[in-house]
């Protein structure tokens, strides 16, 4: 069977979804689990946009060796040369390189010719080549532009090196039937095409991203690029767990396969949904909470005499395990460790060491300890590792008589322990304006959001807020069974990536 080449770009285009800014830590993380995941390509980021971007880029091209990494440029001379410096110690390096193709943008945002587009397109991917074998090009904004220019686009970049040929839906305007007659156009008519790889990129404006990217491999298409739980500019990308497991699940019409190890996909979801703050919606396919929960009385006696019946897919082919094991404060680390490899987690025994004791802080709390809880002890862990300020504690009093006052305690870089107390408006702006008043940077709370991550009354609050700062925002999560306590933790997260990004 056919391959069809999965090129993730939660880190690039991802990362452009307002509000998802992820540090260099977070990045290589999510790089490793993309890994684990089995993408053939992962599109690290856009070295030319920031130092940040450029740094983890390069860092991601040393540490992540098995799959391509890949650089974005505009075709512009010191783009693609930033991409070659970021991307050049990677085993399988490629650099991407893309330019308006629409009459829009040229017209508009460019001000080009179509000969000047044309001349452009050829040189920088000639450039590029001269670094680089693999090397792709994208007419941005493809699906608004009239098919013949982007079969001469086409032509023109494969004959100066291009290997990969990926059609962008920019702005997610196009129908499937329609985007589906486009690629199966290229086929017919760019002469040279069979020396390149078709891939497609779609946008979800209209909700089509992934019907749209399902029609074009059914057209020869044979690269799709996508984001874990479709995450990306403005309305997101195609979604990998998507796109995957439609190839998979319906392998009769698609005749086609992938090499996504498929139970790796759940913990993708989560990682990439703890990294950015942005939850997950329950009804969304394949990693939703609801995805696999059955309410109505008829199909819950249909799935438990046949799960069949109403279940296209195994919970376990996406990583949902299917176990009722429950542990509490009487298990032991070695079923924390068991549990922890059954949810996908390999941690080494310092970090065991550490969730560890946070179990059992929580067991102490909490009757029965759930895979949801493990798992936000996990992202909990994983979030103090990478932080600038610590915070030691906090103290509140609150109430309907009394005015709400906060002290709290925090670890400086240098390991000075910092106190002071303020009072505010309720228990979280008190302990907000305790904290501000030692870390002193000046920020604006945008969002602000709890939810609890399990039912019952001892369940852990996880909290979920944004921060502004001189136009940046950072997403701060927090998680602990005392929802001030979350609040504190999910504010210094916050600070603390904002702190990363000024360092
Ligand atoms: O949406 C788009 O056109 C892009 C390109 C850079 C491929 O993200
Ligand atoms: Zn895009």
């Amino acid at each position: 069977m056919d391959k069809v080449i999965i090129f993730d770009t939660t880190l690039r285009d991802g990362e452009q979804a307002a509000g998802a800014k992820m540090n260099l830590q977070e990045k290589l993380e999510i790089a490793k689990q993309l890994e684990k995941l089995g993408v053939d390509v992962i599109e690290a980021g856009f070295p030319i946009s920031s130092p940040g971007d450029f740094e983890a880029v390069s860092t991601i091209a040393r540490e992540v060796r098995t799959p391509v990494i890949c650089a974005l440029a505009r075709a512009v001379l010191q783009d693609i040369d930033r991409a070659w410096e970021a991307i050049k110690e990677a085993p399988h390096p490629r650099i991407h390189v893309f330019l308006s193709a629409s009459d829009i943008h040229r017209i508009y945002q460019l001000k080009k010719s179509r000969e000047e587009i044309l001349q452009a397109s050829r040189d920088m991917v000639a450039r590029a080549k001269k670094y680089v074998d693999d090397v792709e090009f994208s007419p941005m904004d493809a699906s608004r532009t009239e098919p013949g220019y982007i079969y001469q686009i086409l032509e023109a970049v494969i004959g100066a090196g291009a290997t990969t040929l990926n059609i962008p839906d920019t702005v997610g305007y196009a129908i499937p039937a329609e985007f589906g007659s486009l690629i199966e156009g290229i086929f017919k008519n760019v002469p040279n095409i069979n020396r390149a790889i078709v891939s497609v990129h779609c946008h979800n404006d209209l909700g089509l991203a992934v019907a749209n990217s399902l029609e074009a491999i059914k057209r020869g298409a044979r690269q799709v690029e996508c984001t874990i739980n479709g995450i990306g500019e403005r309305a997101g990308n195609a979604s990998l767990e998507e796109i995957v497991m439609a190839i998979k699940t319906r392998g009769d019409f698609f005749n086609l396969t992938t090499n996504i190890s498929t139970t790796q996909i759940y913990k993708a979801s989560r990682l990439v949904s703890e990294v950015t703050g942005f939850v997950v919606q329950p009804n969304k396919a394949i990693v939703g909470a609801n995805a696999f929960r059955h309410e109505s009385g008829i199909h819950q006696d249909g799935v438990i005499k046949m799960p069949v019946t109403y279940e296209i897919m195994d919970p376990k082919t996406v990583g949902i395990s299917a176990s009722r094991l429950v542990l509490g404060k009487l298990s032991g680390r070695h079923a924390l460790k068991e549990r922890l490899a059954e949810l996908g987690y390999s941690l080494t025994e310092e970090d065991l060491s550490r969730v560890f004791s946070a179990f059992k802080e929580l067991a102490d709390k909490k009757r029965e300890v759930t895979d949801r809880d493990i798992e936000s002890l996990i992202a909990e862990e994983q979030r103090t590792v990478s932080e600038v300020y610590h915070l030691d504690r906090i103290q509140v009093t609150c109430g309907d008589r009394g005015i709400p006052t906060a002290s709290v305690k925090l670890i400086a870089p240098d390991g000075q322990v910092l106190a002071d107390a303020a009072l505010g408006t309720g228990p979280v702006d008190a302990v907000y304006k305790a904290i501000n008043r030692i870390v002193g940077v000046p920020n604006e709370l945008t969002e602000f959001s709890v939810k609890s991550v399990t039912e019952g009354i001892d369940a852990i609050g996880e909290v979920l807020i944004k921060i502004d700062s001189e136009g940046v925002t950072y997403t701060g999560r927090g998680a602990d069974t005392d929802i001030i306590v979350a609040s504190a933790k999910a504010y210094m997260n916050a600070l603390n990536r904002l702190l990363a990004v000024k360092k």
